[in-house]
């Protein structure tokens, strides 16, 4: 709509400053340090929200960071949506690693490089400044309410109670998130489902104290080499996972659905040479998609133990340790994954090492189906902006909240992302498009006003 567009033109350098003090708040939820800015951030996003448009914004205590919501009310007649966004970010060590602060957003080849730029703040905040696009054009068809919380890098640990104690206050019609990816901006894609978690963390002791590794080295277990071995009997020649009854809940999909994701253009060469390797490897059978995809994995995040300082240093380490998780796929249960790989390290060690196996954060697998009035509006609302219809594809990563959202308040969720899988989320150099933002802020209005139609 013209009035969109001119609203748009006129503003859009003052919303992307907005952005970008968002981004200077360093709202790293994983550190106790940053308690303060967090609180500051919440505050923040509170003071967005009623400066464009909101009627109603509050910082809603939670047994964690806060909860920021927000409301504009239109009409009881007229259908509700809910977004959902997160303020916190991720660590941004190692810091060495960014070429600029990772709080100190930098504007380079049409892109904002800051820690939190694509995930989630930049991304959000094209929803806060759709809000006012819509409320000062006059041109608002739903009633739209937030709900921004503080900890989905740690895993959302209290926003279940949250969500649970406040239904009422969220009830909706439809969930929409931006905090994910397209396949490009040429080929926009709509998340139709997101991968679940499964986090847990081995600590495996043989010596209760280090040791000369020439006087004992050989004669008692090495922990980091029975991690290792561990760790290697965990996929066979194939990458496919060994774990009895890893696979038994996966739902397969379709040939049908393997054909339509095949459909999805992918360039090999450009995604060998964005990561950075001369190869790729994944499970046998599988495509690069379909293994980001629809099949689950297992991964070593971290592993540590013995001497890495400086030299070389002959000892026989006491203890190693590795943090591994699974990404899950439906129908696969996270409570149960996670009690399978903690049974299965504890199964195999061997009486020479003693292992203790605990559990870190998880999340349920979701999906969405592609006949619904929201995927619908989101399709159609793309196509206006982008020209072209989006591929619907499944996205790697989690959100763990989805699946309590979905059942707590018995309405589907909607994945428009706007980033880009090389934004370098989690990474040094995070980075988030200027045009994706825009690109972002132009789509949102129509979602609105098509699922208002629909
Ligand atoms: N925004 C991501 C999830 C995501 C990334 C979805 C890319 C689709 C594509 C989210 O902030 C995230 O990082 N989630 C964590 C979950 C966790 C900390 C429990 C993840 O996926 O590792
Ligand atoms: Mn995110
Ligand atoms: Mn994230």
């Amino acid at each position: 709509m013209e009035v969109w567009k001119d609203y748009q033109e006129k503003n859009k350098d003052r919303f992307l400053n907005e952005m970008l003090e968002l981004l200077r708040i360093p709202s790293v939820s994983a550190k106790s340090e940053h308690k303060n800015d967090m609180l500051k951030c919440a505050e923040a996003v509170k003071n967005s929200l009623l400066s464009s448009g909101a009627q109603k914004a509050a910082i809603m205590a939670t047994d964690g960071f806060p909860v920021v919501y927000g409301e504009y009310f239109l009409d009881k007649n007229k259908p509700t949506v809910l977004v959902y966004g997160h303020y916190d970010v991720q660590p941004a060590e190692p810091l060495d690693l960014w070429h600029s602060g990772p709080f100190e957003p930098v504007i380079k080849d049409g892109k904002v490089y800051a820690r939190g730029s694509a995930d989630d703040k930049g991304q959000f905040y094209m929803h806060v400044k759709a809000l006012e696009m819509m409320v000062k054009t006059n041109t608002i068809e739903t009633n739209i309410k937030f709900l921004i919380e503080g900890e989905e890098e740690v895993g959302s640990p209290n926003l279940a109670k949250f969500v649970h104690e406040n239904k009422e206050l969220l009830k909706a019609d439809v969930i929409l998130i931006s905090d994910s990816s397209m396949l490009s901006m040429e080929n926009p894609s709509l998340d139709v489902g997101l991968r679940g978690l499964s986090y847990i963390e081995i600590e495996v002791t043989g010596a209760d104290h280090d040791l000369h590794s020439g006087t004992y080295g050989g004669a008692v277990a090495n922990p980091i080499t029975v991690l290792s071995k561990m760790i290697a009997s965990c996929h066979d020649e194939n990458n496919h996972i060994t774990i009895p009854g890893f696979y038994d809940d996966v739902l397969e999909s379709s040939p049908e659905e393997r054909a339509l994701m095949a459909k999805a253009p992918y360039d090999e060469e450009a995604y060998k040479k964005e990561v950075g390797v001369k190869n790729l490897m994944g499970e046998k059978g599988y495509t690069t998609n379909e293994r980001t995809g629809i099949r689950p994995t297992l991964e070593i995040n971290g592993i540590w133990g013995g001497y890495t300082g400086e030299g070389a240093k002959t000892v026989l380490p006491s203890k190693a340790t590795a943090k591994i998780s699974s990404r899950l796929v439906p129908n696969q249960s996270s409570q149960k994954i996670t009690k399978l790989l903690l049974d299965y390290f504890k199964s195999i060690a061997p009486s020479s090492v003693t292992v203790k196996a605990f559990e870190h954060h998880g999340g349920e697998p979701y999906l969405t189906p592609i006949h619904s009035k929201g995927y619908e509006a989101a399709s159609k609302a793309v196509q206006k902006t982008f020209g072209k219809i989006p591929v619907p594809v499944r996205g790697g990563g989690s959100i763990p909240i989805c699946s309590i959202l979905e059942k707590e308040l018995g309405v589907k969720i909607i994945f428009m992302g706007f980033g880009l899988d090389s934004d370098n989320l989690h990474s040094p150099n995070e980075k988030y498009g200027i045009e994706n933002f825009n690109k972002g802020i132009q789509t949102i209005p129509w979602f609105h006003k098509f699922f208002a139609e629909g």
